[in-house]
């Protein structure tokens, strides 16, 4: 057969994209471990991130280590899940919202009514992380999320020890537009969130992030925040996110357990 013959074309490029499918095979399957670690550390940061537990020196790992302990609650009752039921979830170091939500016995689907944060499933137990001194609370952080204009937004907002102000934001997951939506990755604008009010003495959810700028002399900026300019629809999901969460069909009941426990 010559050299130039179109059978020899197609056979050596047929052999080229084996060789290269082999190459991309095993370079997904060899670096899935690496990726899986990545995401985790990925989530320890931004939970630490969340609740402003960086410390200079440190790794991200050894302060989660040291400060953190991520549990289980039944979002339902508001209770830690406790020990003799844990066999039936993964270890919280696992915690996979999505897949989690989306799989028939750990998911549930939210009734369109309550379903605000336009998320339509989620999970009937999430991973939570208390951070302690000692015996006492200091803050808990809680995994958030909800859909912005072209995505969902993944994060945590972390509460002080009154379990009604916010210690802070933070998204790792979104596809919203950078300088837009995508603002809510500014360090600015995640500081505005720190010592906002989020719940009211009796639990109900006060906190909101308006259209436009807080106005800092009016008697409500004590629980708004800014809205991102440009991203009324961005600003909105964040808006009906941290609602959802806070309210009584998310960790309502769980925060309001810890605060008759304090
Ligand atoms: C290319 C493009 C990307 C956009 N990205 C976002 C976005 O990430 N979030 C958002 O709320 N609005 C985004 N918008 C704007 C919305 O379409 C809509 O106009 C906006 O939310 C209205 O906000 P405003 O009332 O503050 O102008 C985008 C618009 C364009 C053209």
């Amino acid at each position: 057969m010559s050299q130039d013959s179109t059978l020899r074309t197609f056979q050596v490029a047929t052999g080229i994209c084996l060789v290269c499918s082999l190459f991309v095979s095993t370079a997904a399957v060899m670096l899935a471990p690496r990726q899986g670690e990545n995401k985790r550390l990925d989530r320890i940061k931004n939970v630490l991130m969340a609740g402003h537990l960086e410390e200079a020196g440190k790794s991200a790992g050894q302060i989660y280590r040291e400060r953190v302990e991520d549990r289980w609650v039944n979002l339902t009752t508001g209770d830690f899940v406790p020990d003799d039921q844990l066999a039936d979830l993964p270890d919280p170091n696992e915690f996979d919202i999505k897949a989690m939500m989306m799989d028939s016995f750990h998911g549930e689907d939210i009734p369109a009514d309550e379903d605000i944060a336009r998320i339509k499933r989620r999970p009937k137990n999430m991973v939570v992380y208390v951070v302690k001194e000692g015996q006492r609370l200091q803050q808990v952080i809680l995994p958030i999320y909800g859909k912005g204009l072209w995505s969902t937004l993944y994060g945590f907002l972390a509460l002080k020890d009154d379990m009604r102000t916010v210690s802070g934001i933070a998204f790792y997951e979104h596809k919203e537009t950078p300088g837009l939506g995508g603002e809510v990755d500014n360090a600015g604008w995640k500081a505005s969130w720190r010592d906002k009010l989020a719940l009211s003495e009796e639990g109900s959810v006060v906190i909101e992030v308006i259209k436009g700028r807080v106005d800092p002399e009016s008697e409500q900026a004590h629980r708004q925040i800014d809205g991102l300019s440009g991203a009324t629809i961005t600003t909105r999901g964040v808006d009906q996110l941290v609602k959802y969460w806070l309210g009584e069909y998310g960790f309502g009941p769980f925060l309001k357990r810890l605060r008759e426990e304090r």
